[in-house]
């Protein structure tokens, strides 16, 4: 288990209960256990969810914890939270084990659609894509065809006129750390304490050194 232990950052930091960072608002929390009422303050969404089945269970065993959902079950709680929160821009994060069925509920909620190419970490043969769905209309796609989803993020933070972004599956924090970076608040939820925890040491440090 030491492996998945992200250099015990963890320990550092009082993981319990409602947490404020920065301009943000943060708990370790399972979205299959509701859905914290400071979510609700997020008009702009952007998550990256686990992809798969297989995707799932592994990030359970990084949280030493055990999956007992199957992949249908997690995205139809996922659109749940996201049915609550009911963002003015809802930006999802996809791979090709889930794009075309996280397209099909996004449809089934927005008037647009629009799908976006993207990596990850940075390497080109890292595919993925990032779905935008809205209810108003866009003069043109925004500039982000093509780039990296932390500069996806980044752009997001900059260029997106919300009050708040949430994430339900922050992981280790970009989106909090470059809503930070861009002085607006965030609101999110995370499995694993011990991936949580990166953000709040990174905003604390003002830096991603060392965790990029
Ligand atoms: C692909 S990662 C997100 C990475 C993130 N964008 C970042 O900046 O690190 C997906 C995250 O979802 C979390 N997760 C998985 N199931 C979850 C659940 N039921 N509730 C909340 N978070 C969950 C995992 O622990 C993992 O950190």
């Amino acid at each position: 288990m030491k492996k998945w232990n992200y250099n015990d950052v963890y320990k550092k930091y009082d993981m319990n209960g409602v947490i404020n960072i920065g301009k943000g608002t943060v708990k370790v929390h399972d979205i299959f256990n509701g859905l914290p009422e400071f979510m609700k303050q997020a008009d702009c969404i952007f998550c990256d969810p686990p992809c798969s089945r297989g995707n799932l269970s592994t990030f359970y065993t990084k949280a030493e914890l055990t999956n007992t959902n199957d992949y249908l079950h997690f995205q139809n709680r996922l659109f749940e939270c996201i049915d609550e929160v009911k963002p003015i821009d809802l930006f999802l994060e996809v791979f090709k084990s889930n794009k075309e069925s996280f397209i099909a509920d996004c449809r089934k909620r927005y008037k647009y659609v629009d799908v976006y190419e993207s990596t990850y970490y940075f390497k080109e043969n890292n595919v993925c894509w990032i779905i935008h769905a809205h209810n108003y209309e866009l003069k043109e796609p925004f500039p982000i065809n093509g780039t990296d989803e932390e500069d996806v993020i980044e752009w997001i933070t900059q260029n997106i006129d919300y009050k708040c972004i949430g994430d339900f599956c922050m992981g280790r924090g970009l989106v909090g750390y470059y809503s930070n970076k861009a002085g607006k608040h965030f609101v999110g939820t995370e499995l694993n304490k011990k991936r949580l925890a990166i953000l709040l040491d990174m905003i604390n440090n003002n830096s991603m050194k060392g965790y990029h």
